[in-house]
C-alpha cells in the first residue's frame, strides 16, 4: 500500500493492512516472528536528549542557515527547547532574527520562548492546511499592501516559485499515538503518522536546486542542499518498505537512528532524512 492510500483510507485501514500483512506467509516469512543551575540544558523532556543526540549526529539544524522549523507532537515541549536553544544562542540569534518555530500537538503546552505554538490534531486536514499557512506567513498570506515597502518582502516575491515549493528547512515529528498494547494496531497508527508527516514535509520543505553543493562543515560533516526531516517510526518489516519507497527517492540520504537515550527495550528509533530533493518522477 502507497502512502496515498494510507492517507485517504485513514487508521482502520492501516491498521487492516498491517493485520493482513502479518497474516500473509510472504510477510510472515520476511519478519521471521533550557539551561539549569549547572549550565547544562534544562528540557522539559527526556525525549529532548534524543534531539540533542540526532543533532550532534546530523546538521538538521544548522545556526543561520536553518530558519523555519516545524515540530510535530510537540508536547510537553522539550524538542522545540533544543531547536530554540540551538538556533538563538550566542551569535546565531543574531543571524537568525527571522528564526520561526512551529510547535503542534494534540495536547497543549506551556509557552516557549520564540515558540509559536498550535494546538490541534496532526491528522485533521484542517489542521494541516492551518500549519502550511503560517509558514508562509508574512510572505504570501499576508494582505500585500502591509508589505510594500518591506524589503525583505521584496526580496521574497522575486523567489515566489521557491516559496511555493517550500520555505520549511526542518520538519521533526516525534508524534507517537498512545499505545493499545495491540502491536498490529500500535505499528498502524505509527505509520499513519509517518505518512501524514512524510506527505506534510514534501509540500513544505525546501527543495534542493539543480546545481546546489554540499557544503562541508568543520569536522567534515556535509550539510544537504534542501530541507531536512526527522521521524520517530516503530520498528516493523512493513516500515522498512515504507522508508524504500516513501523516503529514500525524495532525499540525499536517509538514515536510521537509535539514540542512546531511546530505551533500549523500546522498538522506536527515527530517520533522519537529509537534503529534500523532490518528487523522483522530476528529478
Ligand atoms: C513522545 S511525545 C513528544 C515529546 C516531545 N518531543 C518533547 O520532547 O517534549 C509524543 C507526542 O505526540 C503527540 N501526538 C500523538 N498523536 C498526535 C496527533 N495526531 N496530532 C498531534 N500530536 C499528536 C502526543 O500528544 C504526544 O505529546
Amino acid at each position: 500500500m502507497r502512502i496515498s492510500a494510507i492517507l485517504l483510507k485513514g487508521s482502520a485501514s492501516s491498521s487492516r493492512w498491517i493485520a493482513r500483512q502479518s497474516r500473509d506467509p510472504y510477510v510472515k516469512s520476511r519478519s521471521g516472528s533550557g539551561t539549569g543551575s549547572n549550565g547544562q540544558a534544562a528540557y522539559r523532556s527526556r525525549s529532548s536528549f534524543k534531539l540533542v543526540s540526532i543533532a550532534n549526529k546530523h546538521p538538521i539544524l544548522v545556526p543561520g542557515k536553518t530558519k523555519t522549523v516545524i515540530d510535530l507532537g510537540a508536547a510537553p515541549g522539550g524538542w522545540s527547547q533544543v531547536v530554540a536553544n540551538l538556533l538563538s544562542k550566542g551569535k546565531a540569534r543574531k543571524q537568525n532574527e527571522h528564526l520561526k518555530i512551529f510547535a503542534l500537538d494534540i495536547l497543549g503546552m506551556e509557552p516557549i520562548p520564540g515558540v509559536e505554538v498550535i494546538k490541534g490534531d496532526f491528522l485533521s486536514e484542517e489542521v494541516r492546511q492551518q500549519l502550511r499557512e503560517k509558514t508562509r506567513k508574512p510572505y504570501l498570506s499576508q494582505n500585500s499592501e502591509e508589505m510594500i515597502g518591506n524589503e525583505e518582502y521584496s526580496a521574497r516575491t522575486d523567489r515566489q516559485d521557491d516559496e511555493e515549493e517550500g520555505i520549511v528547512d526542518c520538519v521533526l515529528s516525534d508524534m507517537m499515538a498512545p499505545m493499545t498494547g495491540n502491536r498490529t494496531r500500535d505499528v498502524g497508527l505509527s505509520l499513519q503518522l509517518c505518512a501524514a508527516a512524510t506527505v506534510f514535509a514534501r509540500d513544505t520543505l525546501k527543495k534542493a536546486k539543480k546545481g546546489d553543493e554540499i557544503i562541508k562543515k568543520d569536522g567534515g560533516k556535509k550539510i544537504w542542499p534542501g530541507g531536512n526531516l526527522v521521524i520517530k517510526f516503530f520498528a516493523h518489516p512493513d516500515m522498512d518498505e515504507f522508508r524504500s519507497l516513501e523516503l529514500d527517492p525524495w532525499f540525499g540520504k536517509v538514515v536510521v537512528e537509535k539514540p542512546k537515550e531511546s530505551r533500549s527495550e523500546s522498538s522506536e528509533a527515527y530517520w533522519v532524512c537529509l537534503g529534500f530533493k523532490g518528487d523522483p518522477a522530476t528529478q
